[in-house]
């Protein structure tokens, strides 16, 4: 989960480096560091901290200009977040090489002890300074850098993404990648690596997706791609589907805030081409599967964590009502590692923003394993995800920073909105009509989620005002329950308090024990339109909370006359098919926990202990 980039070429080394690990700060900002090769020889800055801390170390002790140079943002694993942990760290006996990772070598003790035992010094606890000091002994043996960076990338186990520079080969750039992301970014004299485009997307959209077990030799008129054997790989080169504008701030306060506001375009772009105006859907995407592969599909199961787990919740419920087909939703590190039932007919499902997440990654192999196909919906063009799933539906959120997950959340569920009345379609057992109305009303669903954006101000106002908050809880039914935990969580990662998600139904089975006089509760109130509405048993839930005290924030649909004489304030959003409402009611959520965390001085893009990729298991 650490930000890696590369440059060899023309431009300022240190300004393509810095750009680059600002843009990719998202994925960890433990430490920050960079090696550069210039006419004087190899110049390494770093320090622990945010990249500010970084510039401000060279301001004190400047580079000199150079046209190659790696550059990495740390998410710490092996050692503490401190400067002689950060990366890059040097190798050999004249410390002439640099190296950074991206992962965890699992065999780094056994590597460590020949080190030892030679009498090789450390100056970190790192397990990535072994794969240094190896690589610079291997090439002080043969000469041969390539040889010897192959040799040793062989010797690794566990996941890395690894660049390399030596100052005896200063026009180039040596990367390998296992279990871990790397992107080649394509230029005119010029070449670029990192953990994903963003890094180059300034530069160029030519880019090429790095695969398993492979390795770059990077310079700047040419790029060889071999296999960790030592042969020749080809590539296929894709372009970027978004530009540098869309990765930065934009004017917004911050990330999220932005990608909050950018949710009708994430909605609307993730349903355009694939729902016509009669509210028809086309999955292109799913043209693998046959109509009759389709009918004879006996579960799904839905791999994902955090979020994007949510986005699952929600989607099972429509995809289990329009197609028939049994949904269980998993969390990947759960399902990997017991016998889940897997049939040939079984469709599992991956969701993931990054398509990094290595737990993902590992459920969705062990999966194909079994013998399943797998789905991804994915937000990341050439993640490895994508590249090693059957098919993959991409979420087109456009590039997401902030840690936190907005919009590609409501990107996801709208995926998985399609699969379902898609699923559905072809199987038949519902009415298509009731589809097609389904699908038209989908069809208006980022008009209503730019309304929704338009109303925020009441949830980011009593998110400021309960910046004093020691807990607050979150319930919901149906489609509403991963609502409330998805609540939940953005509160715990953004605002460091205490919050949780519960079924309103499970309330008097415990939770209700924690309910005490002012605890604050807020409660997604099902549509009272829906036949089989679950409103009056919601309307309970509230009344026997309130009767312990709690104070009720509820967010109802417009126009709702049960629940202003039941809850302190009302949130309103859209009428809706009360199935597509978690796109709705999720979204003041966002904002609640958004504001509660700014009015506690915290950074909502960069809350403390995570990073947005988590690339280890
Ligand atoms: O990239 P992914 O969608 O696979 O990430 C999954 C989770 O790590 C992610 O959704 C995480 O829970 C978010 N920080 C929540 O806001």
């Amino acid at each position: 989960m650490c930000g890696i980039v590369g440059y060899v070429g023309p431009k300022s080394t240190l300004d393509v480096l810095l750009g680059g690990l600002r843009r990719l700060e998202y994925r960890g900002y433990d430490s920050a560091g960079v090696s550069v090769i210039s006419a004087a020889g190899l110049e390494t800055r770093k320090k622990a901290g945010k990249l500010d801390n970084l510039v401000g170390e060279i301001d004190s002790h400047p580079l000199p200009a150079a046209h190659i140079g790696i550059g990495h943002t740390r998410w710490a694993t092996h050692g503490a977040p401190t400067d002689g942990n950060a990366h890059p760290h040097l190798g050999g006996s004249a410390l002439k090489l640099s190296l950074i990772h991206n992962g965890i070598i699992e065999n780094f003790a056994e590597l460590k002890a020949e080190l030892v035992a030679d009498g090789v010094s450390f100056s970190s606890e790192t397990d990535s300074e072994v794969a240094a000091h190896h690589i610079a002994r291997e090439y002080e043996k043969s000469g041969d850098l390539v040889a010897a960076f192959r040799f040793v990338m062989n010797r690794l186990h566990g996941a890395f993404t690894i660049l390399v520079i030596h100052e005896d080969q200063p026009d180039v750039v040596l990367a390998a990648r296992r279990n871990a992301p790397l992107v080649i970014g394509l230029g005119d004299g010029e070449n670029f690596l990192g953990s994903d485009v963003a890094a180059f997307v300034e530069y160029t959209k030519r880019a090429v997706s790095v695969g398993q077990d492979e390795i770059v030799v990077l310079k700047a008129d040419s790029v060889t791609v071999y296999g960790f054997d030592g042969q020749p790989v080809s590539f296929d080169e894709f372009s970027v589907d978004w530009d540098a504008s869309a990765a930065s701030k934009g004017g917004w306060s911050s990330f999220m805030a932005k990608e909050i506001a950018d949710q009708p375009q994430a909605v609307g772009d993730t349903l355009m081409g694939r729902l016509s105006a009669d509210g028809v859907v086309t999955l292109p995407e799913m043209s693998g599967l046959s109509a009759a592969d389709i009918k004879a599909l006996d579960r799904i199961i839905i791999v994902a964590c955090g979020t994007a787990s949510y986005a699952g919740d929600i989607a099972k419920y429509g995809i289990e009502k329009w197609s028939r087909i049994p949904v269980q939703v998993e969390l990947s590190h759960e399902f990997r590692y017991r016998s889940p039932i897997v049939t040939p007919n079984t469709l599992v499902v991956a969701i993931s923003q990054s398509g990094e997440t290595m737990d993902t990654l590992m459920a969705t192999r062990y999966a194909k394993e079994l013998g399943a196909k797998v789905l991804a919906i994915c937000n990341t063009q050439g993640a490895t995800l994508a590249r090693e799933s059957d098919a993959v539906i991409y979420t087109h959120a456009g590039p997401e920073v902030a840690v936190a997950s907005t919009k590609a959340l409501t990107a996801q569920i709208t995926a998985g909105y399609l699969l379902g009345l898609f699923l559905g379609q072809v199987r038949g057992v519902v009415p298509a009509s009731e589809l097609k109305a389904l699908g038209l009303d989908l069809l208006k669903m980022p008009a209503r989620v730019a309304e929704v954006l338009e109303g925020l101000d009441v949830a980011s106002d009593l998110g400021a005002a309960m910046a004093n908050a020691k807990s607050i809880l979150f319930l919901g039914r149906n489609v509403g329950f991963p609502v409330a935990m998805e609540g939940a969580l953005k509160l715990k990662e953004l605002a460091y308090i205490h919050a949780e998600g519960f079924a309103a139904g499970e309330l008097k089975h415990g939770p209700i024990a924690l309910i005490e006089e002012g605890q604050p509760v807020i409660v997604i109130v099902p549509s009272p339109r829906d036949a089989e509405s679950l409103q009056p048993k919601v309307i309970s839930n509230i009344q026997e909370i309130r009767a312990r005290g709690a104070k009720v924030i509820a967010i109802a649909e417009e126009g709702d006359p049960n629940v202003a004489d039941y809850a302190e304030h009302v949130i309103y959003v859209p009428q809706t098919e009360p199935m597509f409402a978690a796109i709705l009611t999720v979204i003041p959520l966002q904002a609640f926990a958004m504001a509660l965390s700014t009015a506690k001085g915290l950074d909502v893009d960069q809350p403390r202990n995570l990073a947005k990729s988590v690339t280890v298991e």
